[in-house]
């Protein structure tokens, strides 16, 4: 246990606002109308911490609406300890539903919360998290600010069944479509079999973004360990949520920070673990921003250098067999953490928000079940890390190794001569209405060696990045049983995607990257020994096209819809850097060094 200096009540933060003598009339302001609802001077003006709770929940985000009853049990454990509790909104972020993406949101939500954590009368906060991108707001938030936090997992759905099969969330839809697409279903089965996948409150069931950015919490340290996969009915998940809220009282005499907890040695816990969970392509994106956020310079290639390596370990869909109730009965994270950690591949010392190390919190924590959560030396697949792709379109896209199927590699990887590389055509689509347009047109002349390539899918191109690069083959290839072509995109895809594409291709078309001068019928090569894709023609002719591009006027992308749209399209960064606010990054320890005024 880290030894802490204890504040004094004089120290609180939220005194500036209760008990300021000096300034009589704005300090009777902020109290008299919290005495509204029945709150007491007391409990204002006696030392108590007050301890914000950034309610994730709400009826438009059903990923996350039972925080909405389980803060209770977070203000049971706040009151228990002596501390009081506010409540409040974050801005709602769903991620199947909000148009046009709800990466849109996530800075948003960012800007939403440092402003309530800087501007109100708050001592440390417990931030509810959930669906995919309110985890990634919250902690660039907390980073930002710098307040005591701890974050709070409203944890997976249980699993989803059709009979005795599972049905995993987002991972199935991908699956139906190809059913649907062959003609094998019909919609109203395919609208039933998705249904499938949510049998309960809770986020995603499946190792997509929500469960890997959980997961990416715990193990960065800043949620208590073994809470991030409780599935969200479990009876656990309630006294998690009174732990947490007795916690986050002590932290705040302790002054255990964010900034104290989000070291560089946390951020290289987090690529590891991520490769050995199967996680998210989503990931890097948001660790990247997190890490911006929190002063650490991390980037693609740190990525592929510390967790292309690293195994396969849990056996979770997309990449494996088994859902998140399983995940969680064989040990959860801590087992995940365990087993890196016997390998010698973890910063055991890193400090969580117990107050301990994250190597002292797995005494005892092994695999319950090595079927489920692997053991590191019998691992589901080797080498199962992100690969950061460079070349002479882009300078960083990522891959997923782990989903490479087997049907894929045959096809695509087994050159005798260079079994990690392959070359094909590229037939070329500007976003996603395109696609869905022109896919099925037989003059594209889509075979099995085609590459489909998405841009105009970025930041800026859609803006706020779009989840679509993982296309899938036209049906009439789709029917003669070829289920995936390799893809290539400046836009991102769905955590729960099985499909190794080639993703977040940074700079994106819109801001000029390489993707804008690709024409459809070039041909590629792409070697994943040398981690490059290589656009194979010469480069005097790409000069050309960048050329008659510039005097066109650069590549088009869709108009503003919102203004939010124009104002973040002004200053996001590409994907590889995050998709993080530019101005916003030099924003650091902001509690202590713009105290209120
Ligand atoms: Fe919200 Fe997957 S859609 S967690
Ligand atoms: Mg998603």
């Amino acid at each position: 246990m880290a030894n802490f200096q204890r504040i004094t009540p004089e120290q609180l933060r939220s005194r500036y606002w209760f008990d300021n003598p000096d300034h009589p009339g704005t300090t009777a302001l902020c109290i008299e109308r919290y005495l509204n609802y029945g709150i007491t001077l007391d409990e204002l003006t006696s030392g108590k911490p007050i301890i914000g709770i950034c309610q994730s929940g709400s009826d438009l985000t059903p990923c996350n609406r039972h925080h909405i009853d389980l803060v209770k049990r977070v203000k049971d454990g706040i009151r228990a300890a002596g501390g009081v509790p506010f409540e409040f909104p974050m801005h709602p972020i769903h991620e199947n539903v909000r148009r046009p993406t709800a990466a849109l949101d996530r800075n948003l939500a960012y800007l939403g919360i440092v402003e309530v954590l800087h501007g109100y009368p708050l001592d440390g906060v417990v931030l509810t998290t959930g669906c995919d991108k309110t985890t990634p707001a919250a902690l660039m938030a907390a980073a930002t600010v710098n307040i005591p936090a701890i974050v709070l997992s409203g944890g997976p759905m249980l699993n989803g069944w059709r009979g005795a099969e599972r049905v995993g969330s987002g991972t199935i839809i991908w699956e139906l479509r190809k059913r649907l697409a062959a003609g094998d279903i019909d919609y109203a089965e395919f609208l039933s079999r998705a249904s499938d996948s949510a049998p309960s409150i809770g986020h995603c069931n499946t190792m997509g973004t929500a469960s890997t950015m959980n997961s990416m919490a715990e193990v960065l340290g800043m949620s208590l360990p073994g809470s991030a996969v409780i599935p969200a009915p479990y009876k656990e998940r309630a006294m998690v949520a009174y732990d947490t809220g007795t916690r986050i009282v002590d932290m705040v005499w302790e002054d255990l920070r964010p900034l104290d907890i989000l070291t560089r040695e946390a951020f290289e816990n987090a690529i590891v673990a991520c490769s050995a969970l199967g996680g998210s392509s989503n990931a890097p994106v948001h660790i990247n921003a997190i890490a911006r956020h929190a002063g650490i310079e991390l980037n693609n290639d740190d990525w592929q250098r510390l967790g292309h390596e690293i195994p396969l370990l849990a056996n979770v869909m997309p990449a494996g067999a088994f859902l998140c109730e399983e995940f969680y009965r064989a040990g959860g994270v801590p087992a995940i953490l365990h087993e890196l950690q016997s390998a010698g591949k973890l910063h055991g010392d890193a400090l969580t928000v117990n107050g301990r190390s994250i190597g002292d919190n797995l005494q005892g924590r092994e695999t319950q079940d090595p079927d489920v959560i692997c053991r590191y030396n019998d691992p589901l697949v080797d080498h199962a890390g992100f690969l950061n792709l460079k070349g002479n379109l882009f300078d960083s896209a990522l891959m997923k190794t782990s989903v490479i199927s087997r049907d894929f590699r045959e096809r695509f990887l087994n050159d005798p001569n260079d079994p990690e590389a392959f070359e094909g055509k590229v037939v070329v689509f500007d976003g996603s209405e395109d696609y869905h347009a022109r896919i099925d047109d037989p003059a594209l002349n889509i075979d099995a060696r085609t590459i489909l390539v998405m841009r105009g899918a970025g930041p800026v191109g859609h803006p706020g990045g779009a989840e679509v690069v993982n296309m899938q083959p036209p049906e009439a290839l789709i029917k003669q049983g070829i289920e995936s072509l390799p893809c290539l995109g400046d836009g991102r895809q769905s955590g729960t995607s099985g499909s190794p594409s080639i993703l977040n291709a940074s700079p994106e078309a819109a801001t000029g990257g390489g993707l804008a001068l690709l024409e459809s019928g070039d041909r590629l090569r792409v070697d994943l020994k040398r981690g490059e894709v290589q656009l194979l023609i010469e480069t005097s002719e790409l000069e050309a096209r960048r050329e008659r591009l510039t005097q066109q006027g650069g590549y088009r992308y869709p108009g503003h819809q919102t203004p939010w749209q124009e104002i973040q399209r002004s200053m996001v960064e590409p994907l590889d850097r995050g998709m993080t606010l530019e101005p916003a990054t030099k924003y650091r320890d902001v509690a202590r060094q713009h105290p209120p005024r």
